[in-house]
């Protein structure tokens, strides 16, 4: 297995970039078949979904557009801080339109429950989820999120636009945290 050092933790490889691109088909496929004769906007939620949605868009055959919602949920650290703040809202009026929220990863699910409050109050026709990584264990709320592309152990994760203090993103595969540092 791969691994990478940071700050002395790590990080070995967990979904390698073939894995993701092959289920990131089957997900596409199935949200092509969903939305046939419907034109979706797909709002990604920056800055963590931004390769996984360039890739998915890409794999959705049906008419879509797209828009993007910039919040952060994690200072620094490893752990959900539960704290949501919104620095970029969407463009587009969502008002009638077939949404489709991107998300990287669900984790206590505080984000995606906060989001999905705040697009409902701009009256979409309808309103969906799709993340790729859901760690079930991690829910802090009851929530539903209705693509998963891979539900994940609680281990923290990055590449393939996760970040560890905003860096590693660029990383084409997905590592997990298999050693924490301790002091
Ligand atoms: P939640 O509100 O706890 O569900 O956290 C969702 C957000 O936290 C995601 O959109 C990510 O930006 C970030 N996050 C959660 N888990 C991880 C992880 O394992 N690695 C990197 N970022 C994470």
């Amino acid at each position: 297995m791969e691994k990478i050092k940071i700050d002395n933790n790590i990080f070995g490889e967990f979904l390698s970039a073939k894995e993701i691109s092959e289920r990131l088909v089957e997900m596409g496929k199935e949200i092509t078949e969903d939305y046939a004769g419907k034109t979706p906007i797909l709002v990604g939620v920056l800055n963590g979904s931004v390769i996984f949605f360039s890739d998915l868009i890409r794999e959705i055959k049906c008419d879509c557009e797209i828009d993007f919602i910039r919040v952060s949920s994690y200072e620094k650290a490893m752990r959900s801080s539960g704290i949501v703040k919104v620095h970029k809202d969407v463009n587009s009026n969502l008002e009638g339109r077939h949404v489709l929220l991107v998300e990287d990863i669900v984790d206590s699910g505080l984000s995606v429950t906060y989001l999905r409050e705040k697009l409902l109050k701009s009256n979409p026709a309808s309103l969906k989820i799709v993340s790729l990584l859901l760690k079930p264990e991690q829910a802090k709320i009851d929530f539903e999120v209705d693509y998963v592309g891979f539900e994940i152990p609680p281990a923290f994760v990055i590449g393939y636009g996760l970040d560890y203090e905003q860096k590693y993103r660029n990383l084409k595969a997905i590592y997990s945290l298999i050693e924490e540092r301790t002091v």
